[in-house]
Formats: C-alpha cells, structure tokens, sequence
C-alpha cells in the first residue's frame, strides 16, 4: 500500500503490472475533491477517459455530472471519482481478474487515504469488485452497506445502462437512480 495519494499516482502513471499498459493511452488514476466526505467508484475507463487521462468524461460521464449535479455534487465541489481498474480493456471488454488484482493497490489506497464516508459502486463490476462476488446490481441497487473504516456504501446503476433505457416512468432505471440519488444526498447532509 502507498503512503500518500500522489505516491500512488505516480506508481500508476508508469504501472506496468497488468497487460493493459500495452494498449492504453493515459492511465486513469481519479479526479474530485479529496477527503470530502463521498467518493464514487465506476468500472474503468472507456475510449475518451484513456485518450484524457480522466475519468467519466464521455457521453456516460456527461450524464453521471448531470445526476450528480441534480442534488449539488460536483467534482471541484465536493466528490471524487475514480473507477475499480486504472486503464482501458480493449474494446471496452470486462475488466479479467488477474487486471483487477493488479490494480486493487491503488483503489484500496484511495479509500485507505481519503477515508470518505459515503461510497457509491457505479454498476454491476464495480460491485463484483467490491465485493468480491458475482452479484446482481438491479437487486442490490439503492440499499446501504458497511463498507471500509465505517463507511457506507450504495451501489448504484452506472450511467451507461440508464443511456440505454430512455424511460422516466415510475420504476424505471431512470426513476430508480433519481430515488438512489436522493437517499444519498439526504445521508451526506447528515454527516
Ligand atoms: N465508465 C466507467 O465506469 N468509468 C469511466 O471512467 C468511464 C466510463
């Protein structure tokens, strides 16, 4: 485990641990306020976050800002984001297990050092990493868990899957990220 955050975003920008180095462009390490009391965690990079080098900037991050922005969260303001793996999979594919182990120093050090208080878990394999285990994110979505140095964590669906389901009736994927975010709003204004 690193020290610091910087130490550990040094080690990442050269990291040459798993075979995703050989295709990315930029490593994806985080971006937000550190040591606010909220960080969300996604799965990995895409195409425009490995060409950047930040993390959520495509079309799925466009929406997640949104979402986030409807209850006052923003990254210069008050939240972190960064995602389970640091570099892109080609196509996109899945993050393998052997690139997960890889890069779990660095997430375990980012909640190890910025200590939040609130976790959300972007979608179904940020969950599975979190927890280790397959699990189904449309069962578990929207409910608290204990999560490291007394956190809570909330899995939430991840933006990409809402921009596939258009609708905002009552029950839907929209509607349901809309109640997730809210409960998440009213627990940070708690702490
Ligand atoms: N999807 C993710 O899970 N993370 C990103 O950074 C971008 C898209």
């Amino acid at each position: 485990m690193f020290e610091t955050l910087d130490e550990a975003r040094k080690a990442c920008k050269n990291c040459t641990k798993c075979k995703l180095h050989k295709t990315r462009t930029n490593t994806v390490f985080g971006e937000g306020v550190v040591n606010n009391k909220i960080i969300l965690i996604g799965e990995a990079p895409g195409f425009w976050e490995d060409k950047q080098g930040k993390p959520f900037v495509g079309k799925a991050g466009i929406l997640l800002d949104k979402i986030l922005a409807s209850v006052g969260f923003s990254r210069d303001k008050n939240i972190y984001i960064c995602n389970t793996i640091k570099c892109r999979p080609p196509e996109n594919r899945d993050p393998e297990e052997d690139e997960k182990e890889a890069c779990r120093e660095y997430l375990d050090t980012q909640i190890n050092i910025m200590r939040p208080k609130i976790i959300l878990i972007c979608g179904r394999v940020a969950l599975e990493s979190m927890f280790n285990k397959k699990m189904s994110i449309t069962r578990v979505r929207g409910q608290w868990f204990d999560g490291p140095n007394g956190s809570k964590m909330m899995p939430i669906f991840h933006p990409s899957y809402l921009l596939r389901n258009d609708s905002r009736e009552k029950g839907s994927p929209k509607w349901l990220m809309w109640q997730d975010i809210k409960e998440v709003k009213r627990l940070y204004d708690t702490l």
